[in-house]
């Protein structure tokens, strides 16, 4: 998946000799990663280990186990990074540990935080404590090379960026329950490797979206909900911005660090276009050819963060480039979502009534028509119109994105 090699050659080479454990593998970043590196048929083996909690599915491992050659380099566990039983004979056996593990949802952090602490702090803890104690047994001739551990991280651990961009130096500044966690769990990646040595990389994602994403998510939620005619619940004004990054993307650049990335490294993975809510359900709206007035202001999450921008310098001098464009990128995904009905129908059964009621009905009783955005300014990779007009049809399908920064 990487576009370019730094001359020192790789930390880690992936191929038949390298056995990677993947935590949270069965939700949507964490699958698209185990999805990718298998189809590649290098001979890497991939074990999962995921609680599958409400978010994490094995219907999103179907394409590994559908594949008789992929299948038998794959094994699933369901377990709980926060289990020490469950996960050392996993990292003895392991030359990498990759951590996609999390709650993930910002709203659902508000209405109840504790699980977030649970799995990010203290399921952290227990995959570095299980890695340190790797190190003691390859000091004692009992294994190889220890694991190199990898925390995937968010943009969301800076906080609000209201003008420029984040650095990998910019200050730690979180402000919702999720953000905090992130922020914790990283932290204490980073301490392990200053305290004890471990080789560790950290990787700080931006807004991700595609195939398979829990339709609790912004995208998602609008594309459904569009898809059944029912209204979009718009936070406040929709002018938040972000920096919307596609899942192959972020799954590639994420194997790139993992193979090159500098031990104690931290990688900042922006994405491929900055784009106000408002211009993104504008864009999906003129795809899936349906009306603005669908939309709904709704009171806004609380703390809401205006703005999420990060600086990729770091990251393309180690070789990467993003390859798919917003607008292609728009357009996989509502391709896939039309083609995937049964799939997100089962993700928004179970528990998903009473969390949308929680989450959404008093919101959408006092929610409003909006404007259509009349055409704003996108940043680097152009204009959006109003639902209606002709929308964002352009964009490269693959190849350097400008916005790849
Ligand atoms: N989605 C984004 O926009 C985004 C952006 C940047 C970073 N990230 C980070 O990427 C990672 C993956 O995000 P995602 O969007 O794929 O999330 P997701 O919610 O779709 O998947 C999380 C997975 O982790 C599993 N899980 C949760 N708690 C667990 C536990 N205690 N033990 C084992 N498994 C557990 C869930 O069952 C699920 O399969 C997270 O760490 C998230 O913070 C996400």
């Amino acid at each position: 998946m990487s576009t370019g090699e730094p001359s020192g050659g790789p930390v880690l080479r992936l191929g038949p000799e390298t056995h990677l454990l993947v935590t949270g593998g069965a939700g949507f970043i964490g699958s698209c990663f185990v999805r990718e590196v298998l189809a590649r048929r290098d001979g890497t083996r991939i074990t999962v280990l995921d609680k599958l909690t409400y978010a994490g599915s094995e219907e999103n491992l179907a394409p590994v186990r559908a594949d008789p050659e992929q299948a038998a380099r794959f094994r699933f566990v369901r377990g709980d990074i926060a289990d020490p039983e469950a996960v050392r004979p996993l990292v003895a056996e392991a030359d990498a540990v990759l951590n996609f593990a999390a709650e993930s949802h910002v709203d659902r952090s508000i209405l109840d935080p504790e699980a977030f602490l649970r799995t990010g702090v203290i399921g952290v803890h227990v995959l570095l404590e299980a890695c340190r104690g790797e190190y003691e047994r390859a000091a004692a001739g009992e294994r190889g090379r220890p694991p190199r551990f990898l925390q995937v991280s968010t943009d969301e651990v800076y906080g609000s960026i209201e003008v420029g961009v984040a650095t990998e130096e910019t200050p730690l500044a979180p402000r919702s329950p999720y953000a905090a966690a992130k922020a914790a769990g990283e932290l204490l990646v980073r301490a392990y490797h200053v305290t004890y040595g471990l080789d560790v990389v950290i990787t700080r994602g931006a807004n991700t979206y595609g195939p398979y994403q829990h339709p609790e998510k912004l995208i998602p939620l609008f594309l459904t909900n569009a898809l059944e005619s029912e209204p979009l619940p718009l936070y406040g004004d929709g002018l938040q911005r972000r920096d919307w990054l596609y899942v192959t993307d972020h799954a590639g650049a994420i194997e790139h660090v993992l193979r090159f990335g500098e031990p104690g490294g931290i990688y900042n993975l922006p994405g491929s276009g900055e784009r106000t809510n408002r211009e993104v359900v504008a864009a999906l709206l003129d795809l899936l050819e349906r009306p603005w007035s669908l939309v709904r202001s709704v009171p806004d999450r609380p703390g809401h963060d205006r703005r999420y921008a990060m600086d990729g310098a770091r990251l393309a001098a180690l070789g990467w480039r993003n390859r798919v464009s917003f607008e292609e990128g728009l357009r996989r995904t509502v391709d896939w979502f039309r083609a995937n009905e049964a799939w997100w129908r089962a993700m928004r059964s179970g528990d998903w009534a009473a969390y949308y009621e929680r989450q959404y009905g008093a919101r959408l009783a006092a929610g409003r028509p909006v404007e259509p955005p009349v055409e704003e300014p996108v940043g680097p990779m152009g204009r959006a119109k109003a639902a209606g007009g002709s929308g964002p049809r352009g964009g490269s399908a693959e190849g350097d994105v400008p916005g790849g920064r």
